[in-house]
């Protein structure tokens, strides 16, 4: 795993925003897979000020509330146009973000894997982290060979998303999330923490036993895994200096 460590989550951001920006100039019909939350905020407003193609761009996202209207303004939809998609070239054609309101779910997360396999498979995961480990929905116990499909929430996660939406009650228990099995299989994932709320889930994810009481930690088996987080997230890592040493003298050589 690479871990790149920055001083604030606007540093970090960038970091993350120039890896990207690296893949869609050098393959213009990319597949993205993308994250939604506060964490990946900074990420969608460089990537929005860079002067990039979205044109043959594919994107996928990695979840969305079960039972929320499309318009809802906490819907992933809403989420993901509002912040990124209204402000690029991408075709609406190439987006892809799971249907909570599909009538026959089980249905729509198989279709969903195959549109995935069709495209080519995800050349970038975008992730961020939940303080309880989670990555996309998929919460602690989870398997670590899962597919898209139903999950249910965790207190915590509920308690955390109350923030968008008002309260605890108003937060859907039900989402369509992308598996950790999916998610291993994009070619790449790079994962985003800002601030210390996310401190400890993201060391026990990095330096911890690979668990699936912490989703995030499969990454570890993940053959290009990259984490770009500011100071705040990096709090309780036990070996900080030596990732900070590691990305300072990255030889230039060195591609990922
Ligand atoms: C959300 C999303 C995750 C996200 C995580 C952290 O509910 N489903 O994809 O990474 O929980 O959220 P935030 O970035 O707001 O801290």
């Amino acid at each position: 795993m690479e871990i790149i460590i920055q001083e604030t989550k606007e540093a970090a951001a960038d970091v993350a925003a120039r890896i990207i920006a690296g893949l869609l100039r050098k393959k213009p019909d990319a597949v993205l897979g993308l994250a939604t939350g506060s964490t990946p905020l900074p990420l969608y407003k460089r990537l929005i000020g860079m002067d990039l193609d979205w044109s043959g761009v594919t994107t996928f996202n990695l979840d969305e509330y079960i039972g929320l209207p499309r318009e809802h303004p906490q819907s992933y939809h809403s989420f993901m146009w509002e912040n990124l998609f209204h402000h690029i070239n991408i075709r609406p054609e190439n987006i892809h973000i799971p249907d909570g309101n599909a009538e026959d779910i089980p249905g729509f997360c198989g279709e969903y894997e195959k549109r995935i396999h069709n495209s080519g498979g995800i050349d970038l995961q975008v992730l961020g982290i939940g303080t309880d480990g989670h990555i996309g929905f998929n919460e602690p116990t989870s398997s670590l060979a899962s597919r898209t499909r139903i999950k249910t929430l965790t207190q915590q996660t509920i308690a955390d998303n109350a923030r968008f939406f008002g309260s605890e009650e108003d937060v859907p228990r039900h989402v369509i999330t992308m598996g950790i099995g999916t998610i291993m299989e994009a070619r790449q994932n790079l994962l985003l923490a800002f601030g210390e709320n996310k401190a400890q889930a993201f060391a026990e994810a990095v330096e911890g036993p690979i668990t699936s009481v912490n989703p995030a930690s499969i990454l570890q088996m993940h053959p290009v895994a990259k984490v770009c987080l500011d100071e705040g997230a990096a709090s309780r890592l036990q070996r900080a200096d030596y990732y900070r040493w590691v990305y300072d003298n990255k030889p230039v050589w060195q591609t990922f």
